[in-house]
């Protein structure tokens, strides 16, 4: 088993599923001798990388570990209910889904500063899981999703190494990082050896505070189901390209442009929000470039959302590259 938070010279890159296969019967062995017949708590975000830690424990260990999914309302379409329904009911899996929405909603409203918001989102979300960690007995190692690039990146003074936001050190756990020295990569080929879903191992990235900074502005509900509705039409759409950007989805913010609504023949001013697309390539997330979108592909999507998604009135396409804009709008 290797040790430390070193990548070894020659530790061969995992690239097919017999080398999966072969990490992951290594990993079931040293997680059993690491964690003896001990509790290991997890927070589950559905992530690729908290996900795939998670499905190597459950192999090693079972029910000894606890996963929390903590939905705090900024989840994509469809999400929360995935994760209930591979972990829980097709792996098994001893899951805590905490429905946290009215709360992380809550504490956000009127809130418009983007660094305030991430905050609020980040301390909120620690909260909620130290809460449930203390709900528990017997929990004496936590597990983490860390890869390869956290560590170097946290090396390297660029972000701190962490997970989930940094959680308080008096939950006092020891740590389980079965990823730690794998690439993005080799953490995807090692997740379908396991079993997960597509859509969950070649998941884009995206944020931590999720739907609250593409929600751009003080969050309101019914602009949040806006945009997740409408994030959905631009990712299935987008995703049917045959060759899809590194990652793709839409913001909705604040302002209100004027629109017309036709009832009964008769034309009504509708002050309606409008859907941004936003589309881009990139290898490292520093630079990103704008591919060309077919504009037949910006049509069906203008006409899915116009028709479905309600207090919508214009679809736009970013075509702004990094930089001098960011890929997230806050
Ligand atoms: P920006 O907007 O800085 O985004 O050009 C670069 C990449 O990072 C993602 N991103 C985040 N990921 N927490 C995250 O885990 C965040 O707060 C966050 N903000 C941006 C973004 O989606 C893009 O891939």
């Amino acid at each position: 088993m290797v040790q430390g938070n070193k990548r070894p010279d020659n530790m061969e890159r995992i690239t097919t599923p017999a080398l999966a296969q072969a990490f992951i019967e290594e990993q079931i062995t040293a997680l059993r001798e690491q964690i003896g017949d001990n509790k290991v708590l997890l927070a589950l975000s559905g992530g690729v990388d908290s996900s795939v830690t998670a499905a190597l424990l459950i192999k090693a260990v079972g029910k000894q570990l606890v996963c929390v999914h903590v939905n705090h309302g900024l989840l994509r379409k469809g999400e929360p209910e995935q994760v209930v329904k591979v972990f829980r009911e097709e792996l098994g899996a001893n899951l805590i889904y905490v429905d946290a929405v009215d709360r992380f909603l809550d504490k956000l409203a009127g809130v418009d500063d983007p660094e305030t918001k991430r905050k609020i989102i980040g301390k909120e979300f620690i909260d909620v899981f130290a809460e449930e960690a203390a709900k528990l007995e017997g929990i004496k190692f936590l597990g983490q999703g860390t890869i390869y690039p956290d560590i170097l990146e946290s090396e390297q003074g660029v972000k701190a190494h962490h997970n989930v936001g940094g959680l308080p050190p008096e939950l006092n756990f020891e740590l389980v990082e079965p990823v730690k020295l794998l690439y993005k990569d080799e953490v995807r080929v090692v997740g379908k050896a396991l079993g997960l879903p597509d859509n969950m191992v070649f998941r884009q990235p995206f944020p931590g505070p999720g739907l609250g900074v593409r929600c751009v502005g003080a969050i309101t509900r019914d602009r949040l189901e806006a945009l997740r509705e409408a994030d959905a039409i631009v990712r299935e759409e987008i995703g049917k390209l045959p060759e899809t950007p590194w990652q793709y989805f839409c913001i909705v913010p604040e302002f209100k442009s004027t629109g017309i609504k036709y009832t009964d023949g008769k034309g009504e001013r509708f002050m309606g929000w409008m859907v941004v697309i936003r589309a881009v390539n990139t290898t490292d997330a520093v630079i990103a470039t704008v591919p060309e979108i077919p504009f037949k592909t910006l049509c069906t999507i203008r006409e899915r959302v116009i028709d479905t998604v309600p207090g919508v009135n214009r679809v736009l396409w970013d075509i702004s590259e990094k930089p001098v804009a960011t890929i997230e709008w806050e």
